[in-house]
C-alpha cells in the first residue's frame, strides 16, 4: 500500500529510537490505541551516523503488532549502501525505506532495489545538503516521500536546527502536491505547529513522546498543536 494511502492530512510518527526497549510492546500498544498509524524506526550503521541503532531483529518483533492494527513502519536508513539492508527489512516486516541523498551514488538504481521488494522509497537528506538538489534528486527518482531533517542524523534528543524551515519551504516548493514532506529531529509542541506551516505533514517525535510520562497525552498534545 503507497505512503499516500497509509496517511490521513498530516502524521505524528513516533520515533522508536526514543522508546524503552524493555517495554517496546507496551509503549507500541498504548500508541496504537491512542491512534497512531505510522511508527519511525531509525536504523544506524555506525558508519552513516556514528551509533549503531536498531535493525531487522527488532523490526520482526514488532511488525506483526504493528500491521495488526492497521499501521506501517516507516524505516529511516541512516547507512552506507542502504539497498544492502532491503531484503532483511522488507522480510522483517518493514513498510518503507528512506534512505540518505549523501549516502547514493546511484539513486534512481537504489529506488529500483526498493521497488523490487515492494518498500515504499522516501529520499531523505542532510542539514549541510542543499534542499533544492534533493528535491530534484527526489523528483527525478519519483520517491514517494521527502525527508527533511532538522538535527544532524545520528541521536534523539538534540535540538531543532531553525535553519530547517527554509529548507522545508523550499522542498515543499519544488515537489509536487502528492509527495510529502517529512521533518525528523527535535520536534516538540512548541515548533510543531511552525514545521507544519512551513510546509512538512509527517513529523517524527522520539523524546517528545517517549521523554514524557502519559505517551498517548504526548502524542495528542502534539496533534493537538497541528488542529
Ligand atoms: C535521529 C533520528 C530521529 C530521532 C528523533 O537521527 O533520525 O528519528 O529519533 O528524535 P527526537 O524527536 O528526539 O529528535
Ligand atoms: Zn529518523
Amino acid at each position: 500500500m503507497p505512503w499516500k494511502d497509509w496517511i490521513r492530512t498530516v502524521e505524528v510518527e513516533p520515533s522508536l529510537y526514543a522508546a524503552d526497549f524493555a517495554h517496546l510492546g507496551a509503549q507500541i500498544d498504548v500508541l496504537l490505541r491512542a491512534g497512531v498509524r505510522i511508527f519511525h524506526f531509525d536504523v544506524g550503521d555506525g558508519h552513516f551516523v556514528e551509533p549503531i541503532t536498531i535493525g531487522p531483529i527488532v523490526l520482526q518483533s514488532i511488525s506483526k503488532q504493528i500491521h495488526d492494527a492497521d499501521a506501517h513502519v516507516d524505516c529511516h536508513l541512516m547507512t552506507e549502501h542502504p539497498e544492502k539492508h532491503f531484503a532483511a527489512i522488507a522480510a522483517a516486516g518493514g513498510d518503507s525505506v528512506t534512505v540518505h541523498y549523501e549516502a547514493c551514488d546511484d539513486l534512481p538504481a537504489v529506488v529500483r532495489a526498493a521497488r523490487a521488494r515492494e518498500l515504499q522509497v522516501g529520499l531523505a537528506f542532510k542539514p549541510e545538503t542543499s534542499a533544492a538538489y534533493a528535491a530534484h534528486a527526489a523528483l527525478a527518482s519519483r520517491v514517494d516521500m521527502v525527508l527533511c531533517m532538522s538535527i544532524e542524523p545520528g541521536y534523539s534528543g538534540q535540538e531543532f536546527m531553525p535553519e530547517a524551515y527554509e529548507r522545508i519551504r523550499t522542498t515543499r516548493s519544488l515537489l509536487p502536491p502528492d509527495v510529502p514532506v517529512q521533518v525528523d529531529g527535535g520536534i516538540g509542541p512548541e515548533n510543531i505547529r511552525a514545521v507544519r506551516d512551513a510546509g512538512a505533514t509527517l513529523f517524527v517525535a522520539g523524546s517528545s513522546i517517549f521523554g514524557r510520562e502519559d505517551l498517548p497525552r504526548a502524542y495528542r498534545r502534539l496533534l493537538q498543536e497541528l488542529a
